[in-house]
């Protein structure tokens, strides 16, 4: 994590839908944490030992405590089947301090888009413009059926949102899209629907427009082949299966490399490289950077050995 732990404890934790978990964390000594604003995320230091990060969808009146909604993703990298099955309530973990990549620009009118997953960010601008009083704001939700659907209470009722049950997840925003104005456009959700909005879009000012796409970064392929990792520091070499990361090979061994993101899209796993092939799976470095950079969380090889300077 890059910035200070924070220890909580599980005050709340349920299925509130589809294999989706609603966690509420509170702080372990009853004080007041750090300020999240809408759009904010927490990297939590899963039971599994990964550090994901998760979006703050709410916070308490109190303030000392964060709300989340988490996916267990059984195709995904371990974290969140982690925290759907191995937490229960009274469980303590450390979480990041809120952090932004989604920031929400205050504005005269929002158009607030969430495909699946993608409502924990949205939602938290939902409750900012409930909260603020704005009204010229829409929030479209699409997801796949009712029991697939998160914050039905909080959102029925309000004028202002459509969810919309598909399970394709087509919408035609066309009409909302085709006459560009002052609208700040907020889009979270699969790539599919970040790529159709961005499509849609490309005749707005970039200013107006912002996404954020869960979809990580696939470390580990099925055709992907275990390699050697040498260790310039102790002459070590070790083997990276091909069911593994070098992120998590090299730790198993006790060498410390730090991470947050742990899906290469931060930069805090940067390590250096001598020589090998190297299959650069990550969203964070330029050309430059790469000829003599990799971030071990997602990064492979695409020849039998990479040297480190570790
Ligand atoms: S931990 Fe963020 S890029 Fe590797």
């Amino acid at each position: 994590m890059k910035t200070n732990k924070i220890k909580v404890k599980i005050t709340t934790k349920r299925e509130v839908a589809n294999q989706l978990f609603f966690f509420e964390l509170t702080s372990v000594d009853a004080s007041v944490l750090p300020q999240a604003n809408p759009g904010d995320y927490i990297a939590v230091e899963t039971p599994s030992k990964d550090n994901r990060h998760y979006s703050i969808a709410s916070t308490s009146n109190d303030g000392k405590s964060y709300c989340l909604v988490i996916k267990r993703e059984p195709e995904g990298r371990g974290g969140s089947i982690s925290m759907a099955d191995n937490t229960k309530e009274g469980d303590e973990l450390y979480i990041s301090e809120p952090e932004n990549e989604f920031s929400f620009v205050e504005g005269d009118e929002h158009l607030l888009i969430a495909g699946g997953i993608g409502i924990t960010p949205i939602f938290s601008m939902f409750e900012h413009l409930v909260k603020t009083k704005h009204e010229k704001f829409k929030l479209i939700y699409l997801t796949k059926s009712e029991s697939d659907t998160v914050f039905l209470n909080n959102l029925m009722g309000n004028d202002n949102v459509s969810i919309h049950y598909s399970k394709d997840g087509r919408y035609d925003f066309w009409d909302l899209l085709m006459t560009p104005s002052e609208k700040h456009i907020y889009c979270c959700g699969p790539k599919s629907l970040i790529a159709e909005i961005k499509d849609m879009t490309g005749h707005w000012p970039t200013r107006l427009i912002h996404f954020e796409d869960f979809t990580p970064v696939e470390a580990i392929r099925a055709d992907d082949k275990a390699f050697t990792v040498r260790v310039k520091s102790t002459g070590e070499v070790i083997t990276v299966s091909e069911k593994e990361t070098m992120i998590h090979a090299l730790r198993n061994k006790g060498y410390k490399i730090n991470s947050s993101c742990e899906s290469g899209t931060c930069g805090s796993c940067k390590v250096t490289h001598l020589s090998g092939v190297v299959d650069h799976r990550d969203l964070a470095l330029d050309d430059d950077e790469k000829k003599n950079s990799l971030l071990a969380c997602v990064s492979r090889s695409t020849g039998d050995e990479i040297l480190l300077d570790i």
